[in-house]
């Protein structure tokens, strides 16, 4: 049982001595619990405790987005999501039994639902953000997670200009759409009851931070969304709608797997990194579902590293 924790100032019987000392300490001890009893409150009633209940990164209440939520990061994000108590859609383009698979695991139709998307170019975005909205009714937080890295190594001097738009158009245009349709359906739905109006999560990457050689497309298109996160910030603070961005090292995905999976090119990555592995999906679920919580309430504009000390950089 919780102790009696609040009593306004002056009220009540005179104390006996000890009791004067607990109240303005605080601290009441019952064997190993100790908890801030009495908070003398001058104008509201508080309710403090130091007691190790855990913390709720609860998101009741909150209908979410992620795109490409099939596979890899994007699927770790549903699942925390889930678990936090959000309801999710989430976007896919091929992967049809991963996304049905995982929509069943967390909860079904009622809570969890997979749509179908290509995203390519700015219609495909706001196609998205379109049908999204209309599975729950409202769109909370908006994880743009979906991309593409050509495995290959290629010199920009040879890079086919057909490469260097596929890359633009996925990791770029199609944010481009997503996000303003996104963003607009913030705007014109009913503000939740207390906290952020909305929540954007863009997914870059360290290539963004420091280039990326042999892969500048992808580099210049991740770095562009670093570039838009503090722009949004920036104009959408006012608005109540906080835009922060998750910059990943190596994660362990299909997308690295070429990387990874190969011994010797594994090495190369990961002598850099001063954790001396890479990251799971789950490990950068964690931070994205964390910038959607009321405890990242004042967090706006900021490139979350999150890779192994590789990239101190924001
Ligand atoms: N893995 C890493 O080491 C790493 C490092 C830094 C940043 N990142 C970034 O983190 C994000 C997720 O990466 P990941 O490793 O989880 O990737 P992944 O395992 O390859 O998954 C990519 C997801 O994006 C979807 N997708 C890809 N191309 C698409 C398109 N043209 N239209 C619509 N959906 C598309 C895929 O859908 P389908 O399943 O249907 O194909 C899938 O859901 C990406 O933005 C990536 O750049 C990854």
């Amino acid at each position: 049982m919780r102790p009696q924790l609040c009593a306004q100032r002056g009220s009540g019987p005179s104390k006996p001595p000890r009791a004067r000392a607990r109240a303005r300490t605080g601290i009441w001890r019952r064997g190993l619990r100790v908890g801030i009893a009495r908070q003398t409150c001058y104008n509201f009633r508080m309710t403090l405790s130091t007691q190790q209940d855990g913390l709720s990164l609860s998101l009741h209440g909150k209908v979410a987005l992620v795109s490409g939520g099939s596979r890899g990061i994007g699927a770790a994000t549903v699942r925390l999501l889930r678990q936090a108590g959000a309801r999710v859609v989430f976007s896919y383009r091929q992967a049809q039994p991963q996304a049905e698979e995982l929509a069943q695991a967390c909860g079904g139709e009622s809570c969890c639902r997979a749509l179908r998307q290509e995203l390519t170019c700015v219609e495909d975005g706001q196609a998205l953000a379109a049908a999204a909205a209309k599975v729950f009714g409202r769109l909370d937080c908006l994880i743009v997670n979906h991309g593409i890295w050509p495995p290959h190594d290629q010199p920009l001097a040879t890079m086919p200009a057909r490469q260097w738009r596929t890359t633009l158009g996925v990791n770029l245009e199609s944010v481009f759409g997503l996000v303003q349709a996104g963003v607009a359906q913030m705007l014109n739905q009913p503000g939740p009851p207390e906290g952020a109006r909305g929540h954007l999560v863009l997914i870059a990457s360290t290539a963004a931070q420091r280039g990326e050689a042999l892969h500048a497309d992808y580099a210049a298109s991740k770095g562009a969304l670093i570039s838009l996160t503090k722009s949004l910030s920036s104009e959408l603070a006012p608005q109540g709608i906080l835009c922060n961005c998750v910059a990943p090292g190596w994660v362990r995905t299909e997308m690295s797997e070429a990387t990874l999976g190969d011994p010797r090119a594994a090495e190369r990555a990961l002598r850099l990194i001063p954790l001396g592995r890479a990251a799971t999906p789950e490990e950068i679920a964690g931070p994205v579902v964390f910038l959607c919580t009321r405890y990242a309430g004042f967090v706006s504009g900021e490139v979350f590293n999150v890779n192994g000390g590789a990239v101190l950089a924001g």
